[in-house]
């Protein structure tokens, strides 16, 4: 058993280095069209919009998880089981979890993976000493890319489950997002579950509402792209030479998170010269959104069997249980 009295956790390191942000810019915007990866979304700035992005009255996707989260945290706790190993994939701040945590009466370990290794011994270090009853773990790790998860807490017939709220998993191309859920499915084991959260499809004037917020949050997180390439690469956009819009493209059902171009204009990025046509636009998010028959279709050809699925009465947003057994022949290739 881990000593969480001392406020230390265990963090174990995979070494996985933070992509580079120069060479993914360098490589985005000499793309046709122009592009830059969301994950750089998230310096320190960037975390704090999406912080505030959350708390939008628009974006209904955070409130509605959580009351998801509450109102259905003893079934989702049954079906978790006792002794369970809970892992938290991309734990940021791990307010979520504490539902979890709350609700489980005998969890036995909880891991947190993060990319951002302050941020997480921080947020792994004060759930350790709310829950001292709970072995805490933090494992710095991207968690797109292999990585081991050890069980020291293991108990006979306990269960591994992943969760991985905020629909995070629509951030990924569909054939990414499979290959996730695959390796996932190949972290848990033949008899784990995985607690997933995604955005469902919907009227697309909600959508387009939650992306494009009247108070100009979401086009903020969206420039600050610019703001971190002008500070860190010796970068000279002018930000204000950039409109936000976020259009959602039914077909594709997604959300497409775009920065567009005012005026004919060049920039740099350290010695390299990019020029930008007016009206021409850097893509720089997608946001897929689901019906929870796709999503279970996704989830079973990955390996997973769908145990549940609990929505708001509005239908907004899907929290799905999984378990990583053979799929439920809801999908097929
Ligand atoms: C983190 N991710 C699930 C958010 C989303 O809704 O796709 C990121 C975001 N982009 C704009 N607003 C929120």
């Amino acid at each position: 058993m881990y000593d969480n009295s001392q406020n230390s956790v265990p963090v174990i390191d995979c070494d996985h280095r933070i992509d580079d942000f120069e060479s993914a810019v360098i490589s985005g915007l000499s793309d046709s069209p122009k592009s830059l990866p969301c994950k750089f979304f998230y310096d320190e700035r960037g975390s704090r919009l999406f912080d505030r992005i959350c708390e939008l009255d628009a974006y209904y996707p955070t409130r509605t998880e959580i009351g998801l989260l509450k109102d259905n945290a003893e079934h989702i706790s049954r079906l978790i089981g006792p002794g369970a190993h809970l892992i938290e994939l991309g734990s940021g701040a791990s307010i979520k979890i504490r539902m979890l945590l709350d609700a489980i009466p005998d969890l036995a370990q909880y891991t947190a993976v993060d990319i951002s290794r302050e941020f997480l011994v921080e947020s792994a270090e004060a759930l350790a000493r709310d829950y001292p009853e709970v072995s805490v773990l933090a494992v710095c790790a991207d968690f797109t890319r292999k990585f081991e998860v050890p069980n020291p807490e293991h108990r006979p017939g306990a269960q591994r489950v992943a969760f991985f709220p905020g629909s995070t998993i629509g951030n990924f191309h569909p054939q990414e997002a499979l290959a996730l859920l695959r390796r996932i499915r190949t972290m848990l084991g033949s008899d784990g579950g995985l607690l997933i959260g995604t955005d469902l499809k919907k009227n697309p004037d909600t959508l387009y509402a939650a992306y494009n917020d009247t108070d100009g949050v979401t086009a903020e997180f969206n420039l600050n792209l610019l703001n971190r390439i002008n500070a860190e690469l010796e970068g000279s956009f002018d930000i204000d030479g950039f409109d936000h819009h976020a259009p959602y493209l039914e077909k594709d059902g997604k959300i497409e998170m775009r920065l567009i171009s005012k005026r004919d204009q060049s920039a740099s990025v350290g010695p390299k010269e990019f020029f930008f046509r007016a009206g021409e636009y850097i893509h720089t998010e997608n946001s897929y959104k689901f019906t929870v028959q796709q999503f279970r279709r996704l989830c079973a050809r990955a390996g997973f069997a769908f145990r549940k699925c609990w929505t708001d009465s509005e239908n907004l947003f899907g929290l799905h249980y999984l378990e990583a057994g053979a799929p439920d022949g809801a999908g097929g290739p």
